[in-house]
C-alpha cells in the first residue's frame, strides 16, 4: 500500500473514486469513507473506532450501515448511532474529490 500523502490544506488521499465505486467503501485504520445513501454524489467519512469500547466497526454495504463486531452497536453512514450500546456518534471528517482521488481531512 502506498503511503498516504497529505496535501497542503490537510487533506489526505485515501484512494481513487474507482476503488470506492468498486468496493462500496474505502477504509484505513484511521478512517472509513462511503457514499451517502441519501445522496450518492456526497461522500461521508468517519473514524471507524467504535465509541463504546474502541473496536473497529465494519461497513455493511448491503444494509448501508456500520456494525461493531464487539457488542453489536450500529451506526449510520454519517456516524450517527442506530443501535446501542454505543451512545456517541462516530467522529466525522470532511471529504472531497479531486480529479480521480478521494481525499479526507483527519
Ligand atoms: Fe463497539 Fe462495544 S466496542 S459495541
Amino acid at each position: 500500500k502506498p503511503a498516504a500523502k497529505k496535501t497542503a490544506d490537510g487533506f489526505t488521499v485515501v484512494g481513487s473514486v474507482a476503488q470506492l465505486e468498486q468496493a462500496g467503501y474505502l477504509q484505513t485504520k484511521q478512517l472509513a469513507v462511503v457514499k451517502d445513501p441519501a445522496n450518492p454524489k456526497k461522500l461521508l467519512a468517519v473514524n471507524p473506532k467504535c465509541t463504546h469500547q474502541g473496536c473497529d466497526v465494519k461497513w455493511m454495504a448491503g444494509e448501508k450501515k456500520y456494525e461493531c463486531p464487539c457488542h453489536n452497536a450500529e451506526y449510520a453512514a454519517d456516524g450517527k448511532v442506530l443501535k446501542g450500546p454505543a451512545t456517541k456518534s462516530l467522529a466525522k471528517y470532511p471529504t472531497k474529490i479531486v480529479g480521480t482521488q478521494v481525499l479526507v481531512k483527519v
